[in-house]
């Protein structure tokens, strides 16, 4: 056993997270000491994200770091996981600071190449050469299983936040949505079996998770066949609804094309199932929507919509679009700002189209929409977004609402004065609203009341009440 100290950083999406979490618990255990600092680390562990320039971006200055960093100590080992490492395979080991190359699929054999890397003192590259292939492939069902195997061995109540835990019920994509290069590094889309989602599920219940988000790029395709039965994602809902102290179930992302009545349905019959829908439109144009081949016109998006909010009421839909996609003309733009208006969404994630190698719209459409358009329509969205979501949270004022507590909140805010005892707090209703009170740290974990006092457009604050 060596006990060499090791500084993971991670700079993705929540299947992402989760990939370090795990990795970070399986490197523990094999002997392992996790530091929050790069500057005493034996070796730094970057996860890295492909799916806008800008992330990748953001690497490469860390790895410039790093390289400067290795001057003064050569021994230091730095590994880069993830979708860039997929993505880039030996381009970003010619990277003087990098010394491991490891794709998402190569997750498992992390700690196995961290430590030959470090004995044989050379560069070691493993990313899956053709990582498009049937779903069906010998391939990757033997991938599946390891990483199964190595998600269940290493998912502890520790990788999670005190109140809540991911569970990834699905694996790739296979939407092939223009501009998006996850189906090029995560692989072809692979549901895992409900047997082990229950177990991971049962393991965090018991060690007090009450929060189950379950994690998919398009989770309600979600589909399993086991001894003639095909299970969906209304059916893995309501299993996991049986496990007695999980109180609250999420689930993300859902696509909009392949969405079944069956799932808001589970959504209004089971209690655990919180009213959350997060439901990317991308765009409010048929003519961007047919050129981002997304499988729906807005006036679908919008029916589904209204169907969902018939069977789910009070249901909070939150989404993700995208500004300046090339062709996106000012009418395109205006269709979308119109769709928003229509569907006020809880709350919106906004991107500038950035082209990503290899995909469809990068090799067949050109980028035709200025930066600073592009920069515009993102700041005329988010104000649109915020607008809305300001005016319809005032209907939350002198209202009670029970809130799971994260813990103490990082960022400060405008609330009243914090006190030794009484740490300003952050939590989340079920409709994932965050709400930020004063109460004792011990609370994290923990269900409370709050009387909400004031709003905004992200954030409720109030008081605890009792009960
Ligand atoms: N599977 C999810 C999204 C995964 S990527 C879904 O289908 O909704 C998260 C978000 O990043 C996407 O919803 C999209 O809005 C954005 N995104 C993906 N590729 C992008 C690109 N090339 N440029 C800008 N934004 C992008
Ligand atoms: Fe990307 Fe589309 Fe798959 Fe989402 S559904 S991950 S946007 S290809
Ligand atoms: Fe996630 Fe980024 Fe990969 S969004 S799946 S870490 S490309």
């Amino acid at each position: 056993m060596n006990s060499k100290k090791i500084h993971l950083k991670s700079f993705g999406c929540q299947m992402n997270k989760l990939d370090s979490s795990l990795l970070a618990a399986a490197l523990t255990e094999n002997g392992w000491e996790m530091t929050d600092s790069p500057a005493e680390a034996d070796v730094v562990v970057i996860n890295t994200c492909s799916v806008r320039e800008h992330a990748e971006q953001r690497v490469f200055s860390h790895l410039g770091h790093l390289q400067h960093l290795k001057k003064s100590r050569p021994r230091l080992l730095v590994a880069v996981i993830g979708c860039m490492a997929q993505r880039l395979g030996p381009q970003l080991l010619e990277h003087p600071a990098v010394d491991l190359a490891a794709g998402p699929e190569q997750l498992h054999e992390v700690p196995a190449l961290l430590q030959q890397a470090i004995e044989e003192r050379r560069k070691i590259l493993a990313v899956t050469e053709t990582i498009r292939r049937p779903a069906d492939s010998p391939d990757v069902h033997t991938v599946s299983e390891k990483l199964d195997e190595f998600e269940v061995a290493y998912d502890s109540d520790e990788n999670h936040l005190k109140s809540q835990a991911f569970i990834r019920a699905m694996r790739g994509c296979n939407n092939f949505c223009t501009f998006c290069i996850v189906p090029y590094v995560r692989g072809p889309e692979v549901s895992r079996p409900p047997k082990v989602i229950l177990q991971q599920a049962q393991k965090l219940a018991e060690r007090g998770i009450q929060q189950i988000t379950l994690l998919g790029q398009t989770i309600n395709s979600y589909r399993y066949t086991e001894n003639g039965r095909t299970y969906t994602l209304a059916d893995l809902l309501e299993m996991v609804s049986q496990i007695d102290s999980i109180r609250w179930i999420h689930f993300i992302t859902s696509h909009p094309a392949k969405m079944e009545d069956s799932v808001f349905e589970a959504m209004a019959r089971l209690p655990k199932v919180c009213p959350y829908l997060h439901m990317p439109a991308q765009s409010g144009s048929d003519t961007i929507l047919k050129a981002m081949n997304r499988g729906y016109t807005a006036r679908q998006y919008l029916d589904l919509i209204e169907k969902a909010r018939s069977i789910v009421p009070d249901l909070a839909v939150t989404g993700d679009f995208i500004v300046g996609f090339p062709g996106e003309t000012e009418e395109d733009f205006e269709a979308t700002a119109d769709l928003i208006q229509k569907v006020r969404y809880k709350n919106c994630f906004i991107f500038k189209y950035s082209p990503r190698p290899g995909t469809y719209a990068d090799k067949r459409l050109e980028d035709n929409v200025p930066a600073e358009v592009k920069q515009q329509r993102n700041i005329r969205l988010l104000e649109l977004v915020n607008k809305i979501a300001e005016e319809d949270n005032r209907r939350f004022l002198g209202k009670t609402l029970e809130v799971l507590v994260e813990g103490p909140s990082k960022k400060p805010h405008l609330n009243k004065a914090e006190s030794v005892d009484q740490p300003q707090l952050i939590g989340r209703t079920a409709h994932d609203y965050i709400v930020v009170f004063n109460g004792p740290a011990e609370l994290a974990g923990r269900f409370v009341q709050v009387r909400i006092s004031k709003t905004s457009a992200l954030t409720l604050f109030g008081e605890i009440s009792p009960r």
